[in-house]
C-alpha cells in the first residue's frame, strides 16, 4: 500500500499524525507509556486542570451504559502548579504536542491558567467550556454565545502565543451558534465533542447509579451525534476543528473527519484498550491507502451531502 503522509496542522501546531488522545481519559500519559512510546501519538490533551487541586466528585462516579460509560469525575485534578511542575516535564520527554486542558470558575480563573501554561511551553491550550459559571448562577459558559465568547476573548489575551483550542458542549441547540461566537472571540482551532448529560437509574433501589445523580456521557453511543455536530460547526467556522466522540475505530476517525474535522481523539476506547489510539491510527491510515489518498489531510471535510 503507499505511504500516506499522515501530518496534520492545528493553527500552526504539526501533529505527525491526526490522533491525540481526550482529556480525561489518558491522566498525564504516565500509566499509558508502560504500554508504547508516547511519541506514537499525534498529541496529547491532558487530564483537564483547574486552579487549585480538587478533589472530584464523590463515588460512584462511572457507571456503564448501552455502548458508552456515563461518568461525574467532577475534574479531580493537581491542580495547575502541580501539573507545570511534575508532569509536563514528564510528558516532554516524549516526542508528542502536549495540549493542556483547563477549566475555570471565573474567566479571570481561565485567564491566569492560560499565562502560567503558556509560560510553561504546552503547545496548545484547550479551554473547556462545559463547566458551570459561578457569577451566572452555574449556567454552563458552553451553553450561552455570550458567556463562550467571554471565556475565549480572556484565554486568547493571556495565552500568548499559545494557540487557543474551544472545546464545546454538546448539551445546546445549537452548537454552531457557539462554535461562531467562540471564533469571533478569537479562537484558533474548535474541539468537540465533550459529553453529553445523562443519567442511569437502579430500579431496585431506585436510585441513580451516580453519586452525581447524572454524569456525562461518552463512548460509540455518542458517534453519530459528534459527527452530526462536527458536520455543522465545520460549515459554520473557518478554524481548523479537533473531532471526537465514540471513535474507536479507523472508520469512525474517518467520518469525524470527512464531516470536518482535521484531527480526531480518542477517548472512552482508551480504557477497554491502551492501544486504542494506536489501531485508530493504523486503520485510518490503511483506509487512506485503499481509498488512494496520499494525505490524511485529504479527507477533511470532504463529505459529500445528498
Ligand atoms: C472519565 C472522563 C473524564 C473526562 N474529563 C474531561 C476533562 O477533564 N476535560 C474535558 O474537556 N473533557 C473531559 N472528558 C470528555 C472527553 O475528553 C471527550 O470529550 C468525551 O469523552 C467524548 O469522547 P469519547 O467518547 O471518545 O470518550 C472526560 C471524559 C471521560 C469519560
Amino acid at each position: 500500500m503507499p505511504d500516506v503522509n499522515l501530518a496534520v496542522n492545528l493553527a500552526g501546531v504539526t501533529l505527525k499524525n491526526p490522533i491525540v488522545v481526550a482529556s480525561g481519559t489518558f491522566g498525564f500519559g504516565r500509566e499509558y507509556s508502560r504500554f508504547y512510546d508516547l511519541g506514537e501519538l499525534g498529541g496529547i490533551c491532558a487530564k483537564g486542570l483547574t486552579l487549585h487541586p480538587r478533589e472530584g466528585n464523590p463515588a460512584p462516579r462511572i457507571a456503564e451504559t448501552p455502548m458508552g460509560i456515563l461518568n461525574s469525575v467532577g475534574l479531580q485534578n493537581p491542580g495547575v502548579d502541580a501539573f507545570i511542575r511534575e508532569e509536563l516535564p514528564f510528558l516532554r520527554q516524549f516526542d508528542v504536542k502536549v495540549i493542556a486542558n483547563i477549566s475555570g470558575n471565573t474567566p479571570e480563573e481561565y485567564g491566569v491558567m492560560c499565562e502560567m501554561l503558556a509560560d510553561a511551553g504546552v503547545d496548545l491550550i484547550e479551554v473547556n467550556i462545559s463547566c458551570p459559571n459561578v457569577k451566572a448562577g452555574g449556567l454552563a459558559y458552553g451553553t450561552r454565545p455570550e458567556l463562550a465568547a467571554e471565556v475565549t476573548e480572556t484565554a486568547k489575551a493571556h495565552a500568548g502565543n499559545v494557540p487557543v483550542m474551544v472545546k464545546l458542549s454538546p448539551n445546546v441547540t445549537d452548537i454552531a451558534q457557539i462554535a461562531k461566537a467562540a471564533e469571533a472571540a478569537g479562537a484558533d482551532v474548535l474541539s468537540l465533542i465533550n459529553t453529553l448529560r445523562g443519567m442511569r437509574i437502579d430500579t431496585k433501589t431506585r436510585r441513580p447509579v451516580l453519586k452525581m445523580n447524572t454524569g456525562g456521557l461518552s463512548g460509540p453511543a455518542v458517534l453519530p451525534v459528534a459527527v452530526r455536530m462536527v458536520w455543522e460547526v465545520a460549515q459554520a467556522v473557518r478554524v481548523p476543528i479537533l473531532g471526537m466522540g465514540g471513535v474507536s475505530k479507523g472508520e469512525d476517525a474517518a467520518q469525524l473527519m470527512l464531516a470536518g474535522a482535521s484531527a480526531v481523539a480518542v477517548g472512552t476506547a482508551c480504557f477497554a484498550d491502551p492501544f486504542a489510539p494506536l489501531k485508530v491510527r493504523d486503520e485510518l491510515a490503511a483506509l487512506a491507502a485503499e481509498q488512494k489518498l496520499s494525505a490524511i489531510s485529504q479527507l477533511t471535510g470532504e463529505v459529500k451531502p445528498w
